[in-house]
Parts: C-alpha cells; sequence; structure tokens
C-alpha cells in the first residue's frame, strides 16, 4: 500500500488530520489498532473549546454536535458551600460546549469515510522504518497478516501508549515530565447535573467535578488516590462523597450509575514532536491533567498546525511550515499545561500541603472569584487562547 500521509491512530488527532488533508486534496490513510465499536464507545473527555467547535462545524462535522451539544458560558467554583460564577461569554465573548469525545470520533469517522476517506481498524502498527529519508514505512498487522503502509510522511496520532514516539531513536527527545500524588474517580450516571454549569469543587475533603453529557446525565469526579480501588467505592459511597465535597452549595441528585472508572494524573511534555519525517500529535506528544480540559482540544490544534505545514509543503514544496511545526505546537502545549497545572493545584489537596498551602488556595480561589482580571485569564485560557 503507499499514501501520502500515514496516520496512525483514529483518535481525534488522527480522524481531523485525515478530514483537513482531504479537504486540500491530500490523501492519506488511517491505521487504528481498535475495532471501530470499541474506539466509538471509548469514555474519555467531553469539553470542545470555542475555536475547536467552530473547527468541528466548518469541516462538516458539526450537525449532531449544534444540535446535541450542550453551550456553556461558563463554569463555576464551588468554595466553602458558596458558588461563584466565570461568565466566559461576558468576560472574553466565548463559549465552550460539553459534547462526549465518543460523539466527536463517531461523527468524524462518519464524516471521513462518506468523503471516501481510508480507516483500516484493527490494523496495528508494528514498527515505524525509514523516517530519516523521504521514503518512510509502517509496518502494520491487518487481517492476521503482516503488510505494510509507504508514505512520505507520518503522523504519530497515536495517543500517549503508541509506538509512534518510542519509535523515535535514544537521545533526540526531550522529555518533561510532573506527576501528581493523586487521581480521578469517575461516573457517569442517569441523573441531572446539580447545576446549568459545569461545577469545580474545592473541599476539605478533596476536590470534585459536577459535569454532565445532557439534562439527565451527569459526568461526576472525584479526586482519588492514584491507584484507587474501584471495589472501596460502592455507588452510595461515590454519591455521599460527592455531596460532601459540594458542601450544600447545591443538592446532588442521585440514579444508577452506568460507568465508572480511575484516571491517573500526569503532565508529560516530548520536545521536539518531530523527527525526520515524523510528526507527533496530540497525546503521542503531550498529556496533562484533566481539570483544564484540555486534552482533545490540544490534539485538534496540533493536527491543524500539521495539516498547514503539509499542504503548503505539497502545493508550493514549501519546507518552512514542516521546520517551524513543532515550535509553533510547544508554544500552545505549554500554555495548556501551565493552565492544567494552574487548575489542578488551585483545586485539589496534596499530601505534603500545608496550611499556608491551603491558606493560599483559598486566597487564590477568592481572588479569581472576586476580581475581573483574574477571571478574565481563567476565561481566556479556559475557554481556548486563539490560534497562532
Ligand atoms: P487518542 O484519543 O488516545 O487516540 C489514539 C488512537 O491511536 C487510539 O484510538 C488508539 O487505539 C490508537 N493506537 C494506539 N496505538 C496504536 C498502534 N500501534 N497502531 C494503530 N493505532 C494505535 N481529557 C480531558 O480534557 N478531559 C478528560 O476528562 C479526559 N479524560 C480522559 C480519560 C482517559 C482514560 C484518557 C486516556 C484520556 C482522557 N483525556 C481527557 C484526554 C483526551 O481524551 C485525550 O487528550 C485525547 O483523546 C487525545 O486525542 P489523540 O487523538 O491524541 O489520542
Ligand atoms: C469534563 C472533564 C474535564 O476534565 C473537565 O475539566 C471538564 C469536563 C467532562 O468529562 O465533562
Amino acid at each position: 500500500m503507499r499514501t501520502k500521509v500515514a496516520i496512525v491512530g483514529a483518535g481525534p488527532a488522527g480522524l481531523m488530520l485525515s478530514l483537513l488533508l482531504r479537504r486540500e486534496g491530500i490523501d492519506s490513510v488511517v491505521l487504528e489498532a481498535r475495532s471501530r465499536a470499541y474506539v466509538e464507545q471509548r469514555v474519555r473527555a467531553g469539553l470542545l473549546e470555542q475555536w475547536a467547535r467552530d473547527l468541528l462545524i466548518e469541516i462538516g462535522a458539526g450537525e449532531r454536535l449544534q444540535r446535541e451539544g450542550l453551550v456553556h458560558d461558563g463554569i463555576r467554583l464551588a468554595c466553602d458551600g458558596r458558588l461563584h460564577s466565570i461568565d466566559f461569554r461576558q468576560l472574553v465573548g466565548r463559549i465552550v460546549t460539553i459534547y462526549d469525545q465518543k460523539e466527536v470520533v463517531k461523527d468524524l469517522i462518519a464524516l471521513l469515510l462518506s468523503r471516501g476517506g481510508e480507516i483500516l481498524f484493527e490494523a496495528a502498527a508494528t514498527a515505524l522504518e525509514g523516517l530519516d529519508t523521504a521514503t518512510p514505512v509502517v509496518h502494520f498487522h491487518h487481517g492476521g497478516e503482516a503488510r505494510s503502509l509507504a508514505c512520505d510522511f507520518v503522523a504519530g496520532c497515536d495517543g500517549f501508549h503508541g509506538i509512534s514516539r518510542p519509535a523515535i531513536p535514544d537521545g533526540v527527545l526531550t522529555v518533561y515530565e510532573r506527576g501528581y500524588p493523586f487521581g480521578w474517580l469517575g461516573i457517569l450516571s442517569e441523573s441531572p447535573p446539580p447545576s446549568d454549569e459545569l461545577i469545580y469543587a474545592f473541599h476539605e475533603r478533596g476536590f470534585a467535578l459536577f459535569s454532565m453529557r445532557s439534562p439527565t446525565l451527569s459526568r461526576l469526579y472525584l479526586q482519588c488516590e492514584p491507584d484507587e480501588d474501584l471495589g472501596r467505592w460502592p455507588d452510595q459511597r461515590v454519591f455521599d462523597e460527592l455531596e460532601a465535597r459540594l458542601g450544600g452549595a447545591c443538592p446532588l441528585a442521585r440514579g444508577p450509575v452506568l460507568q465508572k472508572g480511575v484516571t491517573p494524573m500526569r503532565s508529560v511534555v516530548v520536545e521536539p514532536m518531530q523527527h525526520g519525517r515524523l510528526f507527533l500529535a496530540g497525546d503521542s506528544a503531550h498529556i496533562q491533567p484533566p481539570t483544564g480540559a484540555k486534552g482533545m482540544n490540544l490534539a485538534f490544534a496540533d493536527v491543524v498546525y500539521l495539516s498547514r505545514a503539509l499542504v503548503a509543503y505539497e502545493r508550493d514544496g514549501r519546507t518552512d511550515g514542516l521546520e517551524a511545526y513543532s515550535r509553533t505546537c510547544l508554544d500552545r502545549v505549554w500554555k495548556a499545561q501551565r493552565f492544567s497545572w494552574f487548575m489542578t493545584q488551585l483545586l485539589h489537596r496534596f499530601p505534603d500541603e500545608t496550611a499556608f498551602d491551603r491558606r493560599r488556595q483559598r486566597a487564590d480561589i477568592g481572588y479569581v472569584a472576586g476580581s475581573v482580571a483574574a477571571a478574565t485569564a481563567l476565561a481566556e485560557n479556559y475557554s481556548g487562547l486563539p490560534l497562532a
């Protein structure tokens, strides 16, 4: 097989890249290790920045998003039983949209296939070869056979546990990493969310987030141990804990729990995001704690930059965009890392914290809640910085 751009991974990054390239007449093939049903059901992120929503609409994948996505003007911070609203629309003229990542993935797959795009499911890439030549090859397994895909460029969109990043020779990448001594226990509950906006709750028992998927479906998270044993968390205990951490700010409805899982937390960035003809995009190059809701949005930003660079190369033979790719992405990635860290350290309990730290967190929340300047900075970052 041969194509111009071999895309490893059919997550938000790989699918969007294939669509952006197809719109400009550039061929690509997407290789995805899992089945279509699996990637369309995987429970993950849910929040789209304003520009990412606009991008999905512009590319033609916005029909269901505009019908079913929940537009939010801002978020609320809960502290000591009080709710503080941060109104993005008022502060920076932007909104965010709650629309489950698996719905985004479903819409992108359907659109790509309807436009004649090629996705091979259950096709796990096993090795990347010739990355420092003009003719790289992706080796993969499909239908019980070992196959290969020759190409001009490889886009490593295979997430944090993929093969693309490890295919870069030792000594090329610098890894910047920070661990967090906690994770999030998340549930999907058939019950109305406690508020029409997301609530980020600061509490002595630990952080909690009250999000949603629809007016009758809640997505709720609790700060927990990084290796928390779900066996210790029957549904009733989860709701008791969520209610306690909401601190009486508003009532919490309970309902059947449809899904329960634990996500550990890390911040990782690798530099550069390119080696020869391999370009890393999305989680394969960086992950961040979910408190800033940046994962899916950063994946989209990377592939917007990559598609622009590939289009300039294919149309005019220009290499400046490809050469600047890593630099351009990393500027945004580090701002998102900074913001995700800011939200995480603002709202969580840390095992080594002191009474000073707790007082300082309270002061910081009070500052964000009471100062237009501080609230504007939060709103600007949360709703998404403009693309370069
Ligand atoms: P992915 O979505 O990971 O897609 C990579 C794809 O590559 C996958 O489909 C994978 O199957 C495929 N793949 C891997 N290896 C191979 C291979 N060898 N060959 C072929 N295909 C391969 N972000 C938030 O903002 N908020 C959240 O609440 C949140 N929750 C999350 C929960 C979990 C459990 C995880 C893992 C992530 C979460 N994220 C969250 C992050 C967000 O979902 C990611 O940032 C986003 O999925 C990144 O998209 P991506 O396309 O880069 O990678
Ligand atoms: C959701 C997840 C997040 O990590 C976040 O910051 C906001 C919303 C969600 O799943 O709805």
